[in-house]
């Protein structure tokens, strides 16, 4: 077995650098270099490729897309848990949730429309099903409610599906949360039940695409710690796609060191990370 390491140039880190900006946003700096290497080289040399270059040319050739795939799976970080930023899920139930439904009762549309944009394995958007299962309670049947959750890395979303956690990555949950929702397995491990999965749809989206295929509005974004790897125009392009794809008065959660500039004054800072739709 073949146990060197393999070595990047300027030119072939260059390459890589401007492919994975272009397709998928992720800007991979000058400090990431070694982050790269890393993540690529046993990919690299589980095909036989011996330098990045020739590893580059095959993905670019590769019609089907999937060495592209391949190679997203690698490079995007895929790090969550359970509640992260606690505030933003109490701030959705305590604040977000209540006057919208009633407003919704009021006009008799009880549709909920709630995006998980980046959604890794599954961790947000099944917090934010079981937030809203919790607080409509037996009323929830009467909804069209659920949780839209995308991703860009095909095998954060196959173990989001699977819905599949460990100790260690379930104890962030609170005990109520975790006994109500999830079964716990032989192994030790927690899996989603049924009655959560299903009010969770998972979908390959890549948050490049120039269109969002929606048919309405939504109420609430939860665009988390993704948009730290973009560059800024990348970011500011987004947020414009995310202010038409809301409807007025909707929210847009974003990870707590993204917070818009003071330019996006179609939104309206709400506390941090939280901005509203004017
Ligand atoms: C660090 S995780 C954040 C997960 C969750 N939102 C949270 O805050 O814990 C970032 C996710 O964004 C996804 N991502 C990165 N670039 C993307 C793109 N262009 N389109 C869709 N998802 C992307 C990655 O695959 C990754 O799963």
């Amino acid at each position: 077995m073949n146990t060197s390491q393999l070595v990047i140039n300027d030119q072939e880190f260059h390459l890589i650098r401007t492919l994975v900006s272009q397709r998928f946003g992720i800007n991979l700096t000058d400090q990431k270099r070694s982050l790269v290497v890393g993540r690529l080289q046993k990919l690299l040399k589980d095909q036989g490729f011996t330098s990045f270059k020739d590893y580059y040319q095959a993905v670019v050739r590769d019609n089907s897309g999937a060495a592209l795939d391949k190679l997203i799976n690698r490079i995007s970080t895929n790090y969550t848990y359970f509640n992260r930023e606690q505030a933003h899920f109490d701030f959705f139930v305590h604040s977000v949730l209540p006057p919208l439904t009633s407003h919704l009762r009021s006009c008799n549309k009880q549709d909920l429309r709630i995006w998980s944009a980046g959604c890794s394995s599954g961790e947000e958007p099944y917090m934010l099903a079981m937030l809203m299962m919790d607080y409509l309670g037996e009323e929830y049947g009467g909804w069209s409610a659920g949780v839209l959750a995308t991703d860009i890395s095909d095998q954060a979303l196959s173990r989001a599906r699977l819905g599949l956690y460990d100790e260690e990555k379930i104890g962030r949950l609170a005990g109520p949360l975790r006994t109500r929702y999830f079964q716990r397995q032989t192994d030790g491990n927690w899996q989603a039940k049924e009655q959560l999965k299903s009010q969770v749809t998972f979908r390959r989206f890549n948050l490049m695409n120039r269109h969002f295929p929606f048919k309405r509005p939504l109420q609430v974004i939860f665009c988390r710690n993704v948009m730290i790897y973009f560059d800024a125009p990348t970011r500011d392009a987004l947020v414009q796609r995310y202010h038409q794809s809301l409807e007025p008065g909707g929210y847009l959660f974003l990870g707590h060191s993204e917070t818009l500039g003071r330019e996006q004054s179609a939104f309206k800072y709400i506390m941090p990370a939280v901005y509203r739709r004017q």
